[in-house]
């Protein structure tokens, strides 16, 4: 799920191994990398952790300038050292790492067999090492510009020839690449965070582009093998540190506390003179006249934003949205035409199935405002609008801080939204635009306060093996956020349901001391939450009330209590939010688990 790529006079083994390690947040089973020596291309590859490769690695001597490497999230084949990258023809003179799946690779395969070729594993990407080989004379760039014609599905690749020892060629198509400008040395890789520390100047490869990359030059060209005379370098402003844990235990933590400054970035970047200021955005200044209605489409966490934000957007607009996670929304066929305003959502900008969405909306006529937390991603450039997430970078799998401000992002376009409205008043829009500055500083004090019940409730969670949590409205989309942090950390099963839905089923689970989260923010229905709280207390259920500090309700159907400032009930659902987060990392770390990078999970899906 990572690439990366050095080539220059240091050596290249510990600066591959060190973007590697850089890039295991993406999530990964196997890793492995490839050094050109002075005989032959030397490879070690292992399944599992980046540790194991370190340590097969250190016991060889590797002298080389010019090297690539790659962690894998399986697709083709198991995690085996066989399968993992790099691969190679069958003389080991082609030698490739690949992001993505290639689609046609079983009938490429069949031919490349019948021509007398020899597999090694069952991955799809050495058929590209040995597709190359056969268009190989003396020149790489040609060969690989050859091979991506007949190759279908999405794919980055980075490519090296024994013949050619200072020369990496990269291709991009369907899958991100960036590659990083040093003096006397280039950099290439999956994402910006692996050689942040080398370079603050990039190349972002589009899709369709072929890189030539030397130490002291890199060339840029088209898969037509046109050249591309003026491309444009990129600085990135990011701080290094940025990418670091910074004394924290977990990039999760150091993340969830970053909450209050990134939420805070959100707003400065939409705010002018205390109101809401969405021009950078591209959005048009009455935007609402110019769309009959909105489709949210995401993955993951970004689509439990955009769960949230349906109830908001229609509540108050009165415009009606629908919102579909992307792989189901691309196979189907949704009715969009130019009166569609489509929001995409997602962290990375590079999910593959949402970029799909994006692309099938925008050619049915969609106006697409894409909510991204990096500017430079395939979303962020093939979108109409942007609301850039400025959340920084987000290392850890499961997401916090992006979230938030996606959540964010949507009550910005909310309170620009009830502007436009002649049913709202102007003082309402003023006091949301009041209440959404004052989030940043109330989640810095409840992420302080509520720490320790936190981690006595975590603690009992551990034991678990089962637990709920209910909402109604937008709680009920914190509670699927909830419930998603909590599982993909801890590995203990939780499910969120609508409150009022649980006895239609689920109820049947809950028996003496199952843990049931229960999420009482708004204000306007806690009475018809309580109620179902109640129902669940009265079959042994353990309770979790989450509600404002001043609600008053029924204290012996209740066995814990987490309290939240008091704030207008449609953003008081965020407030709810972190409470939730340090419960599914506290929980995790009871329970032993690898928080940055829970198994099987990867932080930017970019195959289907
Ligand atoms: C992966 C990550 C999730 C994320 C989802 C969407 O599954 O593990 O944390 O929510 O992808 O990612 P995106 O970058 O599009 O927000």
């Amino acid at each position: 799920c990572g690439i990366v790529g050095y080539i220059g006079e240091k050596k290249a083994a510990p600066i591959l191994l060190s973007g590697l390690k850089k890039l295991e947040y993406r999530g990964y089973d196997s890793a492995g990398i490839a050094i050109q020596e002075k005989e032959a291309v030397k490879i070690i590859k292992k399944e599992g952790k980046l540790d194991k490769l370190k340590a097969s690695a250190e016991s060889e001597v590797f002298y080389g300038g010019t090297g690539i490497g790659h962690t894998r999230w399986a697709t083709h084949g198991r995690p085996s050292d066989i399968n993992s990258h790099p691969h190679t023809d069958s003389f080991s003179e082609i030698v490739i790492v690949h992001n993505g799946i290639i689609e046609n690779f079983r009938e490429l395969k069949e031919e490349l067999i019948e021509q007398g070729h020899r597999f090694k594993s069952e991955t799809d990407t050495e058929v590209v090492a040995h597709l190359i080989s056969t268009y190989y004379d003396d020149d790489l760039k040609t060969a690989v510009s050859k091979a991506v014609k007949s190759l279908e599905g999405s794919f980055a690749l980075a490519v090296m020839s024994h013949n050619e020892k200072d020369r990496i060629i990269a291709v991009r198509k369907d899958s991100p690449l960036i590659i990083g400008l040093g003096e006397n040395e280039n950099f290439l890789a999956s994402d910006i965070p692996a050689y942040l520390e080398h370079t603050d100047n990039f190349y972002i490869l589009e899709d369709g582009e072929i890189a030539d990359i030397r130490k002291n030059e890199v060339d840029i060209y088209k898969f037509n093998g046109d050249l591309i005379a003026n491309k444009t370098k990129t600085k990135i402003n990011w701080d290094a540190e940025m990418a670091e844990k910074q004394g924290y235990d977990h990039f999760m933590l150091k993340e969830i506390h970053e909450q209050p400054e990134s939420l805070k970035r959100l707003l400065e970047d939409n705010l002018k003179d205390g109101k809401i200021d969405l021009t950078a955005s591209g959005l048009a200044e009455n935007w609402l006249d110019n769309y009959d209605k909105i489709h949210i489409v995401a993955c993951g966490t970004a689509y439990h934003s955009g769960a949230l934000a349906k109830y908001l957007l229609e509540d108050k607009l009165r415009i009606p949205v629908e919102v579909e996670v992307a792989s189901e929304y691309r196979y189907r066929n949704p009715i969009v035409n130019d009166r569609t305003l489509m929001i995409v959502v997602s962290q990375s900008g590079e999910t593959a199935d949402t970029l799909a969405a994006l692309r099938l909306a925008r050619s049915k006529g969609a106006s697409v405002l894409a909510l991204t937390n990096s500017r430079d991603s395939s979303i962020a450039r093939e979108s109409d609008m942007l609301i850039y997430l400025k959340a920084g970078p987000e290392i850890a799998v499961a997401s916090t801080k992006a979230y938030t401000n996606m959540v964010a992002a949507f009550y910005i376009l909310l309170i620009d939204g009830m502007r436009q409205r002649d049913d709202i008043s102007e003082e309402l829009v003023v006091n949301y635009t009041s209440d959404l500055i004052k989030l940043p500083e109330m989640i810095r004090k409840l992420s302080q306060q509520s720490k320790e019940q936190i981690e006595i409730i975590a603690n009992k969670y551990a034991q678990k093996e089962n637990i709920f949590f209910i909402g109604r409205n937008t709680d009920y989309t914190l509670a699927l956020e909830g419930a998603l942090k909590l599982k993909e950390i801890s590995y203990i099963h939780a499910e969120a349901y609508p409150a009022g839905e649980l006895k239609h089923g689920t109820l049947a689970l809950v028996e003496e001391n199952v843990p049931v989260v229960a999420l009482g923010s708004r204000a306007d229905i806690f009475a018809k939450l309580f109620s179902n709280l109640k129902e669940v207390k009265a079959r042994g259920a353990e309770t979790l009330l989450i509600t404002e500090e001043n609600q008053k309700f029924e204290a012996d159907s209740v066995d814990y209590l987490i309290e939240l400032p008091v704030l207008n009930k449609d953003f008081a659902g965020l407030l709810a939010i972190i409470p939730l987060q340090l419960l599914a990392y506290y929980t995790a770390l009871n329970c032993g688990e690898d928080i940055d990078q829970p198994r099987n999970l990867a932080k930017s899906v970019t195959v289907e």
